[in-house]
């Protein structure tokens, strides 16, 4: 599937509305692309990124991250999308899967606030270019009502 299929399906999907908005658009991001091997929603709940939606072979043991730790408190902390290609060489990285190679976390903003973020990681190295990047953006933008009313 294309970057620009996948939006359409995400924005279909958020239009349509319902309780699992969020969890449907994960699905589409982790079965429209192999190089996406897990995919999850954290959203912000006062200091702590807590684990939404995800999809992916295993369950990972990091359901509550403190905003500032790992990648993905990094990302919530200063608002920018960060991408590692590869996580073996971040001394930030918290490990989940041993087959995660690379990784991309992306904020979801509401109304000027970081209210979630998608953490997508990788089983191959420097998997997400810049063209992930801006399609995953889009996609943040376009799921961040959803994240601020849960
Ligand atoms: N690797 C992340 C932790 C979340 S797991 O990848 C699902 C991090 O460094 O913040």
């Amino acid at each position: 599937m294309t970057h620009d299929e996948a939006l359409e399906a995400l924005d279909r999907i958020v239009n349509r509305g319902g309780d699992d908005v969020l969890q449907e658009a994960v699905d589409v991001l982790h079965d429209s692309f192999d190089d996406y091997s897990w995919v999850g929603i954290y959203l912000v709940e006062g200091d702590d990124l807590v684990l939404g939606p995800w999809k992916g072979p295993e369950a990972t043991e990091h359901v509550r991250i403190p905003v500032g730790q790992g990648i993905c408190g990094a990302a919530a902390a200063t608002g920018r999308t960060e991408v590692v290609d590869d996580v073996d060489d971040d001394s930030r990285y918290l490990a989940c899967f041993p087959s995660t190679r690379s990784e991309i976390v992306v904020p979801i903003a509401y109304e000027g606030r970081v209210v979630g973020e998608f953490d997508i990681d990788s089983d191959r190295p420097a998997a997400f270019g810049d063209d992930d990047r801006a399609f995953l953006e889009r996609v943040a933008l376009l799921v961040s009502p959803h994240c601020a009313t849960r």
